[in-house]
């Protein structure tokens, strides 16, 4: 059976982009990968982060996972600091990655514009080879990700296969997948930007657990055009084709039919429509939320779930560290 991982960030409460762009398809994959799906929290305090939001962002982001059908029989489910492999092999990843093709990245460049020198921490910049390590330790076939993490994907590959080159052959080289439809979920504020759970913009996603009422006056005031015509077109008409894009995602219709369907009808009836295809998505997921978040059955199951990655990640730890010559080989008595 071949092996998938995905790691998703708790830094704020995930988005409808997260969830259309990866995490829909990870209940899917499940079924026939065997699946490591990981809270990446060390990889969210590479900027501030309030301590007591990040706690609650992990074990939010976890109830989530298991909400939208992640199951703890198929998939193995842990939060990336309860296993300290990933920032050991972090390390020695680091110690392969030059800082040319670091600085090459493009979320690097755009998160340390924003905060300028003094303002950005080094591990921004040393946060590619600790992803690597998040998907190599685990023999990871393939990385379900959005369009967003293509870049880090295939520096995970190059790592991989100069390690594999310069010391021992141990690492998979994993393929990237990102779906056709929804890798790249847009700002509904400005829909040229993609919708990130960081935006200081509040109207600008849809987050996982926003009530029906927020969804609706959400979807309201996303950003369209002056034309009042329902039809995808992505570069003259980026605001309704991201919109007409979420419905058919929300619906599972297709974006043919939806466009039909509001041929000669305005932007009102049609942004009404979305948010309840938006709603009929989330109410399931977040009354399922509501049962897990402060059950004895999450802890669990997370408890489980690093015990499991922890064992397997330190088969490849250990490897890794005799293919580059840490630590000592003990006498014979
Ligand atoms: P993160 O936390 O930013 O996003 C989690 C997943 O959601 C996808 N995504 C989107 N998809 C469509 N439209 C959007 N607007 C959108 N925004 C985010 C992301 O592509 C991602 O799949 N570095 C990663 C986390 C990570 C990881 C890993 C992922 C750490 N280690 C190992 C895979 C494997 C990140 O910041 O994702």
């Amino acid at each position: 059976m071949k092996t998938i991982f995905s790691g998703i960030q708790p830094s704020g409460t995930v988005t409808l982009g997260n969830y259309l762009g990866a995490m829909k398809h990870f209940v899917e994959l499940q079924e026939e990968y065997n699946s490591y799906f990981c809270v990446v929290d060390a990889h969210s305090i590479t900027v501030p982060q309030d301590r007591l939001e990040l706690r609650k962002n992990i074990k939010s982001l976890a109830a989530l996972y298991l909400a939208i059908g992640i199951d703890p029989k198929k998939s193995t489910l842990f939060i990336q600091s309860e296993v300290p492999a990933h920032t050991q092999l972090g390390w020695m990843l680091q110690c392969v990655s030059y800082i040319g093709e670091l600085e090459r990245m493009t979320q690097f460049k755009d998160k340390s514009a924003a905060g300028g020198k003094e303002g950005v921490s080094s591990a921004l910049l040393t946060y590619p080879p600790l992803m690597a390590a998040d998907i190599l330790l685990y023999n990871t076939d393939v990385v379900p990700v959005g369009e967003d993490q293509k870049q880090h994907l295939e520096l995970t590959r190059t790592l991989a296969q100069r390690f594999n080159n310069k010391y021992n052959d141990i690492f998979t080289v994993p393929e990237v997948r990102i779906a056709k439809v929804g890798a790249r979920i847009m700002s509904l504020q400005d829909p040229t930007k993609k919708m990130s759970k960081s935006d200081e913009n509040q109207k600008a996603f849809i987050s996982m657990l926003d009530d029906e009422k927020k969804i609706l006056k959400k979807v309201k005031s996303a950003v369209t055009d002056s034309e009042g015509v329902v039809r995808y077109d992505k570069e003259n008409k980026p605001g309704v084709s991201n919109l007409l894009t979420i419905y058919s995602l929300c619906s599972g219709r297709s974006i043919e039919e939806l466009e039909q369907e509001f041929e000669g009808k305005g932007y009102g009836d049609f942004k009404q429509a979305v948010a309840e295809a938006v709603i009929s998505v989330l109410k399931p997921i977040q009354e399922r939320y509501h049962e897990l978040i402060d059950s004895e059955e999450l802890d669990d199951i997370l408890d489980e779930g690093a015990d499991k990655a922890s064992y397997e990640a330190q088969k490849m730890l250990r490897k890794a560290k005799k293919a580059m010559g840490l630590g000592r080989v003990k006498k014979k008595k």
